[in-house]
């Protein structure tokens, strides 16, 4: 992830050096489809995955998981942690001096999992007032401290999220089987591809999937014709997990861990890991 290069020259550089860290950014196609809720989940599999991975002596370490909420406007990622962000909004309206590893890791809250969140608290029109080359550089420093990190992009567009995406390994359109979801869905794809070139492919995930057809419903084959594109992964409907996470302020992992939604989720950031990794724990 090197965000920096993209804002001089408005497109991502293939450069990127070897110790970067792995990114992925979720942006929902339409608001409630559950891109704030798959952010946060994404990222506690990930700390549960490394906590496995890390021997005791090793746990004092640098931290290894971030979540970043990119919404100073309507963020909800900090509610759904119970966390208080550390960051204020005048921490990124000023100019880009001063934001470096010691900035950022004083303004970090960090979960008992052990992922440290980077958020601000809301304020009216938050968005319209942060400075986008301190974002952008705020986004190159996590990259160098952390392993992996987790992008909340708002769904609005915005200067800083096509480097935010741009910058990311993965970028994920997260939708529901409606049409107003899809069309937007199919709308950001092109938009982003298209301002992108090569560099980044959008993979189209389907939240709120229920397994069972219902008279009227849309399928999975019916988005991908709209689309013209498969769809990456599924993420099944599973209201009580969501209702119980939200309302305890603690990742769905924590509240039900062996809940259908989890596993759903762990699926797919399975899938979204480097192959690297992924070669690693098949061989083990
Ligand atoms: N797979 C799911 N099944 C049932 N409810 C879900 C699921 N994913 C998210 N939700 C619920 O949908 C609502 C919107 O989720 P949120 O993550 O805030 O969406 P967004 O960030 O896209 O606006 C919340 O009430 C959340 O609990
Ligand atoms: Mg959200």
């Amino acid at each position: 992830m090197t965000a920096s290069i993209m804002v001089n020259n408005d497109m991502p550089n293939a450069s990127i050096p070897e110790n970067h860290a792995h990114c992925i950014s979720v942006m929902g196609a339409a608001g409630g489809v559950g891109a704030t809720s798959l952010c946060v989940q994404i990222a506690h599999n990930m700390a549960l995955e490394s906590q496995k991975n890390t021997n005791r002596s090793e746990r004092t370490k640098e931290p290894r998981i971030c979540l970043i909420d990119l919404d100073f406007e309507g963020g909800a990622c900090s509610h759904h942690l119970d966390l208080a962000p550390n960051m204020s909004i005048s921490d990124l309206t000023g100019s880009t001096d001063g934001i470096d590893r010691a900035f950022v890791s004083a303004l970090t809250s960090t979960h008992s999992s052990g992922l440290d969140l980077i958020a601000t608290p809301n304020s009216l029109g938050g968005n319209d007032i942060v400075n986008p080359s301190a974002i952008v550089s705020l986004l190159d420093v996590v990259s160098q401290i952390y392993d992996h990190i987790v992008i909340d992009v708002p769904r609005y567009w915005r200067p800083w999220n096509i480097a935010a995406i741009g910058a990311s390994d993965r970028f994920i359109i997260l939708a529901e089987l409606t049409i107003p979801a899809l069309h937007l869905a199919r709308m950001k794809m092109n938009a982003i591809e298209e301002k992108l070139g090569e560099h980044i492919r959008a993979e189209i995930v389907i939240n709120k999937f229920e397994r069972r057809s219902f008279r009227n419903a849309l399928r999975q084959k019916d988005a991908e014709i709209a689309l013209k594109r498969e769809i990456t992964a599924t993420v099944c409907i599973d209201t009580d997990t969501l209702r119980d996470a939200i309302n305890c302020g603690e990742p769905a992992g924590v509240v039900r861990p062996e809940s259908r939604y989890v596993k759903d989720t762990r699926k797919l950031h399975k899938f979204l890991l480097p192959d690297q990794i992924k070669g690693k724990r098949s061989a083990a």
